[in-house]
């Protein structure tokens, strides 16, 4: 099921998200429903603040070549254990403030560690897009957008084409 996706500034959107304890079938398909809605934008990444629900839970696929495999993970609880110095800069955007993008730098290279669908513990290295994305929506998870990381006067700007755009999508 597609979930509808909360649009920057949402106050759902500035909260720190809570642990998942235990896996429940209800979890499960939230994190289905959550790649489907994902796939379905297209985007390469979601948090469950994004579709209202308040818990420590991301989806992602950076695999974006046409004719390459799909590698869509779902990750419970993930966490950064460990960041490169070096730096890499993208030019990232986000499914909750739609056709706007700014450069944000970040580590390079993290060591994620998640529990997956069947409640496995994970353990990975991830560079490039893979690590810009999984820092990205784990920062959701923290109340945080990518617009957070920028100078304050792009953020603003940002900001007030959102709720322009939040007005105009209100009046229909
Ligand atoms: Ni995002």
């Amino acid at each position: 099921m597609i979930r509808p996706i909360l649009l920057h500034p949402d106050p759902r959107l500035k909260k720190i998200c809570a642990d998942v304890p235990d896996l429940t079938d209800e979890l499960r398909t939230l994190a289905d429903d959550m790649l489907q809605t994902m796939y379905d934008a297209p985007g390469v990444g979601l948090a469950a603040p994004q579709v209202g629900i308040l818990h420590r839970l991301i989806v992602l696929d950076c695999v974006k070549e046409e004719g390459e495999t799909a590698r869509p993970l779902i990750m419970f609880n993930p966490e950064i254990i460990a960041s490169s110095d070096e730096k890499n800069v993208y030019e990232e955007g986000c499914l909750s403030i739609p056709d706007l993008f700014a450069d944000v730098t970040r580590p390079k290279i993290v060591q994620v560690r998640w529990m997956d669908r069947d409640g496995n513990e994970q353990n990975e290295e991830m560079d490039g897009l893979w690590a810009t994305c999984v820092q990205h929506e784990i920062d959701h998870l923290e109340g945080k957008l990518f617009i957070d990381h920028i100078k304050p006067l792009r953020r603003q700007m940002i900001t007030r084409k959102m709720v322009k755009l939040k007005r105009e999508l209100a009046r229909g």
